[in-house]
C-alpha cells in the first residue's frame, strides 16, 4: 500500500518505518529540511533502539523516502498518517496548532481520494474539524475521510512496541476506511478495535491517563511505606499478582513524566472542564507526581543536612530508560532544586546529557556512571538505564566523599548496597 506519514518524531518515524518492513511503499513528509537530509543519509535525529539500523535497511531496499514537500506526499499515499506533536499549549490544553497547519497543507495539496488519519493524541472533535478545515478549503466530501488511529508505542521501545501493539484502536465513521486501515495492520496480527471517530480520540487519553493514575497511586503507597516500614515493591508485587490489577506500571518512582503522559492528564483535565466536569481524580494523580521528586530531594536534604556545599552526582537524565528525551524529565526538576540550594553536579546519562546541556549549561556533565562519585557526598539515581544496575559500587564508594546512595527508582539490592557498605535511601521504604 502507498503510505504517506507526516511528522518524523518519536512516533512518525517508528510507524513509517514499521510499515516500510511490513512491505508498504512509505513516504514521510517533514518540513525540517535537514532533518530529511539526515534520514536520507541513514542517520536518526533521535536515540531509539534499533530505528537506525531499520532505517538503512529500508532505504536500501527503496520502500522508504522521505521529503520535505507536503504536495510530495499527497501525491504518493492512499492513506495518510498525522504524526505531528500535539505539545502542551496555555491552560494544559493540547497545542494542535501543528495539525491544523498539516490539515491546510493537505486541504491545498490532495489530487485523490485519501484517508487522512491522525496518529497524533488529539482531543474529542480533532477529527471533525480536520474535516471542516478540508471543506471549507473547497475540497469536495467525496475526497477523503478523516480516521483515528491513536497510537500506543512507548519510547525506548518503540519499534518493539510499533510491531506487536497489543490492540490497534481504529475510530472511523466510514467502514470503507476502516477496512483499508484493517488491511495495511493486518500482518501485524493484533486485536482490532473499531469504533467511531469521538472514542477512538477519547481511548488514547483515557489510556495515558488510567497509567498516570496507576503509578501515582503505587507512589502514594509508597509515601506510606516510607512511614510504616512497609517494602513498596512487596506491596506491588502483592497487588499485581491480581489479574484485575496487573503487575504493570507500578513501579515506585520518581513519578510520571515524559512527552505523553504530563500532556495528557493535562489535556484532559482541560477537555473535562470544557465538558463541565471536574476531574479530581486527575488532578490528584498530577498532584501526586508534583509532591514525588520534591520529598525525594527533601529527604536526601534532609539527610545530608542541605546542598549548600555539597557534591551530587546524578545517574541518568533521560525521562525513562533508552531515550535522550527529557521533555517533562524528573532530572531537570532535581538539578533545579538541588542549583537553587547550591550544590554542584555532576551527571551523567548515556543518550541524553547533551539535551540537558542545552539547559543547563553550567553542571558538570561525566562520561562514565562511575565519574559522578568523585568527591561526591551522594548519588541520586534518577533515570533506571540498564548499566547503573551492575555498576561497580565498590569502586564507586572508593571515590566518593560519602557512600550514599539516594535510589529514585529502586534499581539496586540491599544485598548489592550491603556488600559494598553504602547507605542507601530509596522510594517506598523506611531511611
Ligand atoms: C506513554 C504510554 O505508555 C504510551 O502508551 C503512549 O503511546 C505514550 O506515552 P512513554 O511516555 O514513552 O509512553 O513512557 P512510559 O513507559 O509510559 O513511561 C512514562 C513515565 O512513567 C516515565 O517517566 C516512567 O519513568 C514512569 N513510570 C512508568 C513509572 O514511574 N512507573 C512505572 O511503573 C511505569
Amino acid at each position: 500500500m502507498k503510505v504517506t506519514v507526516i511528522g518524523t518524531g518519536y512516533v512518525g518515524l517508528p510507524t513509517a518505518l514499521v510499515f516500510a518492513d511490513l512491505g508498504n511503499d512509505v513516504l514521510c513528509v517533514d518540513k525540517d529540511e535537514a532533518k530529511v537530509a539526515m534520514l536520507r543519509a541513514g542517520q536518526v535525529p533521535i536515540y531509539e533502539p534499533g530505528v537506525e539500523a531499520l532505517l538503512r535497511r529500508s532505504l536500501d531496499d527503496g520502500l522508504f523516502k522521505v521529503t520535505p514537500s507536503t504536495d510530495e506526499g499527497m501525491q504518493h499515499g492512499e492513506v495518510v498518517f498525522i504524526a505531528v506533536g500535539t505539545p502542551q499549549g496555555d491552560d494544559g490544553e493540547a497545542d494542535l496548532s501543528a495539525v491544523w497547519a498539516v490539515a491546510r497543507d493537505i486541504a491545498k495539496y490532495i489530487c485523490h481520494y485519501t484517508i487522512i488519519v491522525t496518529k497524533s493524541t488529539v482531543p474529542v472533535g480533532t477529527g471533525d474539524r480536520i474535516e471542516q478545515i478540508l471543506v471549507d478549503a473547497g475540497v469536495d466530501r467525496s475526497m477523503f475521510d478523516v480516521v483515528s488511529n491513536p497510537e500506543f508505542l512507548r519510547e525506548g521501545t518503540a519499534l518493539p512496541d510499533a510491531q506487536h501493539p497489543d490492540r490497534i484502536v481504529i475510530g472511523a465513521d466510514n467502514q470503507a476506511a476502516a477496512h483499508k486501515l484493517m488491511e495495511l495492520f493486518a500482518p501485524l496480527e493484533a486485536p482490532v478495535i473499531i469504533t467511531d471517530r469521538r472514542s477512538s480520540e477519547l481511548i488514547k487519553y483515557a489510556s495515558n491517563t488510567f497509567l498516570a493514575i496507576k503509578i501515582s497511586f503505587i507512589n502514594a503507597i509508597s509515601r506510606m511505606c516510607e512511614e510504616c516500614g512497609a517494602d513498596v515493591s512487596a506491596v506491588a508485587r502483592g497487588m499485581g499478582s491480581d489479574p484485575r490489577i496487573g503487575n504493570k506500571f507500578l513501579q515506585a518512582g520518581l513519578g510520571w513524566g515524559g512527552s505523553c503522559l504530563p500532556k495528557d492528564v493535562a489535556a484532559l483535565n482541560k477537555i473535562a472542564a470544557d465538558l463541565g466536569y471536574d476531574f479530581k481524580m486527575l488532578q490528584a494523580a498530577d498532584e501526586v507526581n508534583e509532591q514525588q521528586t520534591r520529598h525525594f530531594v527533601q529527604r536526601l536534604s534532609d539527610r545530608i543536612g542541605g546542598f549548600q556545599g555539597k557534591t551530587i552526582g546524578l545517574l541518568g537524565l533521560a525521562f525513562k530508560p533508552n531515550t535522550d528525551d527529557i521533555r517533562d524529565a524528573k532530572s531537570l526538576e532535581i538539578i533545579e532544586m538541588l542549583k537553587a540550594e547550591g550544590a554542584t553536579i555532576r551527571a551523567y546519562d548515556p543518550a541524553a546529557a547533551e539535551n540537558v546541556r542545552a539547559i543547563h549549561p553550567d553542571i558538570t556533565y561525566v562520561n562514565s556512571a562511575l565519574e559522578t562519585g568523585q568527591n561526591a557526598d551522594a548519588i541520586i539515581l534518577v533515570t533506571e538505564w540498564n548499566e547503573f544496575k551492575s555498576l561497580d559500587l565498590t569502586r564507586l564508594g572508593q571515590i566518593m566523599r560519602r557512600k550514599l546512595i539516594f535510589d529514585g527508582r529502586r534499581v539496586f539490592t540491599p544485598y548489592q548496597i550491603e556488600r559494598a557498605g553504602f547507605e542507601y535511601v530509596t522510594v517506598g521504604a523506611k531511611g
